[in-house]
């Protein structure tokens, strides 16, 4: 089963929509870490977490932020640089987590610095522009903007990546040059997401 993040949400194509699902997806996934005691589990939500961050970050750079930029609502200029400016902090934060022993004091301690800070970040977008955006523009722009960013989905990277220059268009370029080094990295390293659980889940049925 494909990574939600990579995948476009059921029905037609919408901008707006598209980003609110990915938010509301990363809200189940941290409330599912701090409500879980299975470390094997945690593990898997912080893998999947931290593959929707780098995707979901590279469309919204890539896509969105240039159509906030330039829309007809206030502060346009300001969300997207504020925008970007805070994906990047996220970055830098998330990068250190990948050397750290997971359920570690210092481990949990970063991790919910980081995860407290992107919350707020999701949350922000929500009440600040999203909004504001998919009414300024209408739904039929929303379909025309919407689809080729949900396409560009399987093809961002699924690492954070803190070095890269966080001025669109180099970040994307880079980022689209580093996304098949990702997936490589996560096949080699045999990185366990949550489709690891979806799979023996479904085992007894397909076997036999
Ligand atoms: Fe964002
Ligand atoms: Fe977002």
């Amino acid at each position: 089963m494909a990574c939600i993040f990579e995948t476009a949400p059921a029905g037609r194509p919408h901008m707006v929509n598209s980003i609110k699902r990915d938010h509301e997806e990363f809200r189940k996934l941290w409330k599912d870490y701090q409500e879980s005691s299975d470390r094997t589990h945690k593990n898997r939500i912080i893998n999947e977490m931290q593959r929707g961050i780098a995707i979901h970050n590279v469309i919204e750079e890539r896509f969105l932020y240039p159509v906030v930029a330039k829309a007809p609502i206030d502060r346009a200029q300001h969300h997207a640089d504020h925008g970007l400016k805070e994906h990047q902090q996220a970055d830098d934060m998330l990068y250190p987590l990948q050397s750290l022993e997971p359920g570690t004091p210092e481990y949990e301690e970063l991790l919910n610095k980081a995860m407290k800070k992107f919350m707020h970040h999701i949350d922000e977008e929500e009440q600040k522009f999203l909004n504001a955006l998919a009414e300024a523009l209408g739904d039929e722009e929303m379909e025309k903007l919407g689809k080729p960013m949900d396409e560009a989905r399987p093809y961002a990277p699924t690492r954070p990546h803190p070095s890269a220059p966080d001025r669109p268009p180099f970040q994307t370029i880079v980022a689209m040059v580093e996304a098949p080094i990702d997936r490589l990295r996560d096949k080699i390293e045999g990185r366990e997401f949550l489709d690891a659980e979806r799979r023996t889940a479904e085992e007894p049925k397909t076997s036999k």
